[in-house]
């Protein structure tokens, strides 16, 4: 119903896109948005007396206020730009991390992690002689009380952990895990870079200190993220890159930095991004996100029943329930998931195949090299699970003969 709404499902009228976790399609609101900046005021932001470049602020500027909402923040003095999920998790390690976990401390990831948010705490553990620790996964989910006990007994400064899993669609309980790791003193950062398009996130309600997302899953353009800092964490942070556009006076030798969220944005940003990313949230808007996160449920619901039909296909990850969303891994057996993708794709099914940047979720806990794994969003439909199942059997069928 919604399709007709994403152009490029006129030009690709065949089309079964499958793969929305790695990046989404865009309505034509969003690609209206930006051909109208760029056609009509395109210009830089905060600097220009001008009406076109007030209006280019004014539009930026929006769209940060307009996020805040999204995600129930405060201020929207919280919300900084960035690239994606990945540069906003470094930019916290490279600032926060740096001046606040001290050596002999812990940082607590999980084994579902993906690796955007693994590195960045590998690379800090290293120079700081920290200690990085895992949360096990255990029969496709978090082992909470493990963790529990974990974090009670470690009290580690920082829990960095994913809200969905990329790989699992597990949804995890980063509520639970906020309230363990404040009552123990620590600082919880939230990977919602598949939890931010699909579902409800309040910032406020899971007391989260930091959350990252990033614009292009959901509905918006490549190249614009999101990082959402407490404000009292964000007035005690030193800047992560620094230049021009987050200054309020440079001399020789010393600079007085500009408030934030100015300080944390260098350079000029990605205006026609936080644009298209404003027209992204407007549409998610108008359906509504809990309309999105049903439409998802409900397709997953019908995909795992019908996965579950096939003897020769495992579906990782937890059966139907609250805590599963629209990400479905499957390893088909003795059919290498890159053969099925690049099988499914001569019926024009885009699906994904590889180890999807989890690979201590694949190699030390479930013990494959990689799956084949879809993943939704607002314009799929069952229609396309029975194209892509249908092909799969057809597969199956044609390999095994
Ligand atoms: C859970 C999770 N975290 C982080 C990322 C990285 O997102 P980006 O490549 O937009 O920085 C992804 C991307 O797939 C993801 O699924």
């Amino acid at each position: 119903m919604y399709k007709s709404d994403f152009p490029i499902f006129k030009n690709n009228p065949n089309l079964v896109y499958l793969d929305s976790a790695a990046t989404s399609q865009k309505p034509q609101s969003v690609i209206d948005a930006i051909k109208d900046y760029y056609e009509n005021y395109n210009s830089n932001i905060h600097r220009g007396i001008y009406k076109i470049s007030e209006q280019a602020t004014d539009a930026y500027e929006k769209t940060r206020k307009k996020i805040a909402k999204f995600i129930n923040a405060k201020s929207e003095k919280e919300i900084i730009f960035t690239r994606n999920t990945t540069e906003s998790i470094n930019l916290i390690a490279k600032t926060w991390g740096k001046e606040n976990v001290k050596a002999e401390d812990k940082i607590l990831i999980s084994e579902m992690e993906h690796h955007s948010n693994i590195l960045p705490w590998q690379q800090l553990s290293g120079e700081q002689n920290i200690c990085l620790r895992y949360i096990n996964v255990r029969d496709h989910k978090l082992d909470i009380q493990r963790a529990e006990a974990e974090i009670n007994e470690t009290k580690p400064a920082l829990l960095a952990i994913t809200h969905v899993s990329n790989s699992l669609g597990t949804i995890n309980p980063v509520k639970k895990l906020a309230e363990i790791a404040h009552k123990n003193g620590g600082m919880i950062l939230i990977d919602g870079a598949q939890s931010v398009p699909h579902m409800q996130v309040d910032v406020q309600s899971l007391d989260a200190d930091f959350l990252a997302f990033s614009g292009h899953k959901m509905l918006g353009p490549t190249g614009i993220g999101v990082l959402y800092v407490k404000e009292e964490i964000l007035k005690k942070m030193n800047p992560f890159l620094t230049g021009g556009g987050m200054i309020k006076s440079v001399s020789r030798f010393e600079t007085e930095f500009a408030d934030h969220p100015y300080k944390f944005e260098a350079g000029t940003p990605d205006i026609a991004g936080t644009i298209g990313l404003s027209a992204a949230i407007d549409y998610m808007n108008t359906i509504g996100i809990e309309r999105i996160e049903t439409h998802e449920r409900n397709l997953t619901k019908y995909a795992l029943k019908k996965l579950s039909g096939l003897s020769e296909v495992t579906i990782l990850g937890l059966p139907f329930s609250e805590d599963r969303a629209g990400v479905i891994s499957i390893v088909v057996d003795e059919i290498h998931p890159h053969d099925i993708a690049q099988l499914l794709d001569e019926n024009n099914i885009a699906v994904r195949a590889g180890h999807h940047c989890n690979h201590i979720l694949m190699k030390d806990v479930l013990k494959v090299t990689a799956t084949t794994r879809i993943s939704f969003h607002i314009y799929n439909d069952e229609n396309d699970i029975d194209r892509f199942v249908e092909s799969l059997k057809s597969i199956m069928t044609k390999i095994k003969r």
